[in-house]
């Protein structure tokens, strides 16, 4: 989603703002845009499409100065072209600002101007701050700025600067992150940590209603009162490198390799032998209180609701505490009965996930604990919980999910195990947890191997229109997951069912152009899911099955059904959605190239939504 890149100091700017600009890519945007100032003048560029376009237009008319602010936008107000793309300017062209988050009462303040005579040039909210500062500007843009703020209805991370002030630059945040980076004789501004990586580590997270005033060689954070405050500086500590796609041609396909060595730093120092249980440090909870809990809310978005979906069943098998799974965006706005003693986790890799977010606040108003799974460290979720669990994923790049979902199930899981032996579980069924926890990275690793298999499966399937994902019991979210995957990065239209419920509705839907892709079990449900196999064969669609290794009989009815096979190492049950979810992701990301699609920034999405 949006993202902000701003500079004060003495290198030129536009690299600088440029380079940001391209690590907040990931993020997902439509335009971007850049302001620098020399002196009286402002250079404003704007171009609809990648910040690439950006830089070919800066080639041609650079835009100079040690100063300025620039922007991806993500289209909400008006759609994507040269006009609305950010940074926008006040009447008189002294003043520029970039925004992210959505201003909710901008139609009124918009009709207010312009009744006053104001001549507005784009259909975006942003554009009424510019006038609005330029409105309130007596000298003092620190104070401008402040007083629009209190105008302002709605959620902003903005920065701000003035040809009247060479020397300044203005940020605010209200429910969209900004952060303050810090260098020497120079300072930054940015809606995201990864937009300063190679410039300087030592950060400052602004809080909702703070303001940052940065100068080439100082820079201090105001409170809602308008009083300087001792901000908290931070170190960074991921590596830069971590960020680039090193040999591979896509971030996506760098994280899904990446999930063996990522579910290792999940579980790093977090399995105790000697406890047979799991350990998390953050969760600010004590065992009691734990023990105490008589239900959980599940709450996220997207992906991070499919980990929680594998979390209900986990939670409900090893803790044997009752689980409700709520999409963030209608859990903050329900009113459901919740008992004292329930305790909310929102689950997030970005930590700045709006719906989530909002959900989190509103469960904290309402007096209960929070916790949450966070990849982002110093997110916005990460800050407020009550207490929580880093998912130690490093950083995700790809705009569809991959190696977070592994780690946001795979803590789930230690999680079930913690739970659970405060609960029911012995020592010994404790152990065998842990060990087969443990073997988890190997197991993924070796699971990459299908890789080459599923390629041709892609080439095969690549031209469809519509695909079924059908698993049961705990690969029924993986299914979810696996739809969710084709569907983002290849826009082909894909459903997920239980595979049992397909005889329900979706079944109307298979020919012998519709392929279904079915998750098998290894015990329990499998033979269920073989018959449900069997319907969708009755019916012409071809199927491609995802079926464990190590049982001979399953093995040999399944090929005998299947158009395609892939079969991936067996694991418990509980664990085989780490395992099934490798073949899907690949399946994805095949298709979408062969289909010539930009796999990691699909079109129409953003990394991290921070807005509603
Ligand atoms: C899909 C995907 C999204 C996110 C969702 C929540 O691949 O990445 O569905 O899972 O936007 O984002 P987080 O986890 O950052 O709260």
């Amino acid at each position: 989603m949006c993202g902000i890149v701003g500079y004060i100091g003495k290198r030129e700017a536009e690299p600088i703002l440029v380079e940001g600009l391209r690590r907040l890519e990931y993020r997902g945007y439509d335009s971007a845009g850049i302001a620098t100032l020399t002196g009286p003048h402002l250079h404003l560029r704007k171009r609809a499409g990648r910040s690439a376009d950006l830089a070919r237009f800066l080639g041609e008319k650079p835009a100079p100065g040690h100063h300025g602010i620039s922007h991806t936008r993500w289209a909400t107000h008006g759609p994507a072209n040269d006009t609305n793309a950010h940074p926008h300017l006040s009447t008189d062209g002294s003043i520029a600002v970039v925004h992210n988050g959505v201003i909710e009462n901008y139609s009124a303040l918009k009709r207010q101007l312009q009744a006053e005579g104001i001549v507005f040039y784009s259909e975006t909210d942003t554009e009424v701050i510019a006038h609005l500062v330029e409105q309130h500007y007596k000298g003092d843009l620190v104070e401008a700025v402040r007083a629009v703020l209190n105008l302002l209805k709605g959620t902003y991370g903005i920065a701000v600067v003035s040809t009247n002030h060479p020397d300044l630059l203005v940020g605010a945040r209200l429910g969209s992150p900004l952060v303050v980076g810090i260098g020497e004789e120079e300072n930054f501004v940015a809606s995201d940590p990864t937009a300063l990586m190679g410039n300087t580590q030592r950060v400052v997270y602004l809080q909702d209603n703070q303001m940052c005033v940065l100068r080439p060689g100082n820079w201090h954070i105001l409170d809602a009162n308008h009083a300087r405050i001792d901000a908290t500086v931070h170190r960074i500590d991921w590596d830069p490198g971590d960020a680039e796609k090193g040999d591979f041609e896509h971030h996506m396909l760098k994280e899904i390799y990446e999930q063996p060595e990522a579910l290792e730093n999940a579980m790093r120092g977090r399995l105790s032998d000697e406890d047979c249980s799991a350990h998390f440090g953050g969760l600010n909870l004590d065992a009691c209180a734990l023990r105490r809990a008589e239900r959980f809310i599940f709450t996220a978005c997207g992906t991070s609701y499919h980990a929680a979906l594998v979390g209900e069943y986990l939670f409900e098998e090893f803790a044997r505490i009752p689980v409700e799974v709520e999409y963030a965006s209608e859990l903050r706005y329900r009113n459901p009965p919740m008992e004292r003693n329930t305790i909310v986790l929102a689950i997030t890799q970005s930590g700045e996930t709006a719906d989530t977010l909002a959900a989190l606040r509103e469960s904290k108003r309402k007096g209960h604990h929070t916790l949450a799974l966070c990849n982002v460290v110093s997110s916005t979720i990460a800050r407020e919980t009550d207490g929580g669990v880093y998912l130690h994923a490093g950083p995700e790049i790809g705009v569809a999910s991959t190696k977070a979902f592994s780690n946001q199930v795979a803590v789930l899981t230690m999680l079930a195990l913690y739970m659970g032996r405060m609960r029911n579980l012995s020592s010994l069924q404790g152990s065998r947890m842990i060990k087969e926890i443990r073997a988890l990275p190997d197991i993924v690793r070796r699971t990459l191997q299908c890789h080459d298999q599923v390629k041709e499966i892609a080439q095969k399937y690549h031209q469809v229109s519509n695909m079924l994902y059908l698993g049961r019991q705990y690969l029924f979210p993986a299914a979810l997951e696996g739809a969710l995957k084709l569907k983002e990065i290849s826009y082909i239209h894909a459903e997920g069912y239980p595979a049992a419920e397909m005889k329900h509705g979706p079944i109307a839907l298979v020919d012998e152009n519709t392929p279904s892709v079915f998750l098998i079990p290894s015990g329990g449900v499998a033979d269920k899911v073989m018959s449900n196999l069997e319907e969708i064969k009755a019916r012409g669609g071809p199927v491609i099955a995802i079926a464990p290794e190590g049982d001979d009989e399953l093995a040999k009815h399944v090929l005998s059904r299947a158009d395609e096979v892939v079969f991936v190492p067996q694991m418990p049950d509980y664990l085989q959605p780490l395992v099934a979810v490798v073949p899907l992701q690949l399946l994805a990301y095949h298709i979408a190239l062969l289909r010539g699609c930009d796999v990691d920034k699909p079109r129409n999405l953003a990394k991290s939504v921070t807005v509603e």
